[in-house]
């Protein structure tokens, strides 16, 4: 895949952060069990067949859309933007790209005024807006705060075959990269890009695409998630939790990935850090290395690289999936020919480890 998207001649959008995702749901009451009953995200507002979420921290209308229909699968990513007027660039910036979009000055769901949704050229229904219902913050409502509150929209993750295509083009949109996965081959794995001052608004993980890989709400504290994972275990319903919880290396957020009633993947995430200086330094992770899915080594699930959403095109059709032809970062680590380390060699692996830490390695293994 060759086919290098051309940076516009007008101004890219100014993006200022991820904002809300709608997705399909096939069962309206299963959802609302899992994202209100379970998660506590909490209800702006909802109908027979939309019920809109916000977390706790957030002002504007809302964070996730649930909406019923025939198919699971992802109707929007949206950002929002600087100005009403940034909405126009976004018109024009899709327009000029060649690619479909569609304004609504109305808004495309409840709460959100003029919006434009695209296809954008790697196949993802995105959508721009600057004008929103204010609601509620409940940051001090801790009669509402329950021990593993939901804070934040973090991100989202997006399934693409050809990362260094989407990276360039993120980066025209006004992205910047704070981490990524490599080979020494150059063969690109995934991307991490941001907008707000965060690890990431969306990353990119190669393989079929496009496809939503999951969406991400931030806690306060490691042990909000942890809370998580008890209450789903005392609801006997453990066996959605696909792979955490645990430290990432990529991020230095603890995480744990859940699973709705329709397989849309929801990662819970805490504890990155700070990436706002314009000189803020990439992290570039050997694909091969042991800890840079996990801090402590724990295998990543094959259902994490293999299971994604599809993402549904402006007629409300999903997308076809575009198989990856490069390699799988699943077949050159987990794989039956795959490898990875957690040392490169014993001595040069424990230097390093002794130069940061003091500990001799090779004395205690
Ligand atoms: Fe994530």
């Amino acid at each position: 895949m060759n086919n290098v998207i051309p940076k516009p001649s007008v101004p890219a959008p100014d993006i200022v952060r991820c904002a809300y995702m709608e997705i399909v749901v096939t069962d309206l009451a299963k959802s609302r069990e899992f994202y209100v009953d379970l998660l506590g995200l909490h209800v702006t507002e909802e109908d027979e067949n939309n019920i809109y979420l916000r977390s706790l921290e957030e002002f504007i209308h809302h964070n996730l859309v649930l909406r019923k229909g025939p198919i699971a699968a992802v109707a929007a990513f949206a950002y929002r933007v600087k100005s009403p007027a940034e909405v126009d660039a976004a018109e024009a910036y899709y327009k000029e790209l060649g690619c479909r979009t569609e304004r609504r000055k109305e808004g495309f769901t409840k709460g959100v005024g003029d919006s434009v949704r695209v296809e954008d050229p790697l196949g993802f229904p995105y959508e721009f807006f600057y004008e929103v219902e204010h609601v509620e913050r409940l940051t001090q409502r801790y009669d509402l705060y329950s021990a593993g509150e939901l804070v934040r929209l973090d991100h989202f993750n997006q399934v693409t075959p050809d990362v260094p295509r989407g990276r360039k083009y993120l980066e025209d949109l006004g992205f910047r990269v704070s981490e990524d996965i490599q080979d020494s081959d150059g063969v690109s794995y995934a991307v991490w890009m941001h907008r707000k001052q965060t690890v990431h608004d969306t990353a990119l993980t190669g393989g079929n695409g496009p496809r939503m890989h999951h969406v991400a709400f931030a806690t306060h504290e490691k042990h909000n998630i942890i809370q998580i994972c008890d209450k789903m275990g005392a609801l006997r319903i453990s066996d959605r939790i696909e792979r955490g919880p645990g430290r990432h290396g990529v991020s230095n957020a603890f995480y744990l990935y859940i699973l709705d009633p329709d397989g849309h993947r929801v990662e819970i995430y805490t504890q990155d850090y700070y990436t706002g200086d314009p000189d803020n330094p990439t992290i570039t992770w050997d694909v091969h290395d042991n800890q840079r899915r996990d801090w402590w080594g724990n295998p990543v699930v094959p259902s994490w690289y293999t299971e994604a959403s599809l993402v549904l095109d402006l007629d409300g059709n999903p997308q076809p999936v575009i198989q990856r032809t490069d390699a799988s970062e699943m077949a050159v680590t987990v794989g039956a020919d795959g490898f990875s380390y957690t040392r490169k060699t014993e001595g040069e692996g424990a230097d390093a480890v002794e130069q940061k830490t003091g500990f001799k390695l090779g004395a205690q293994l």
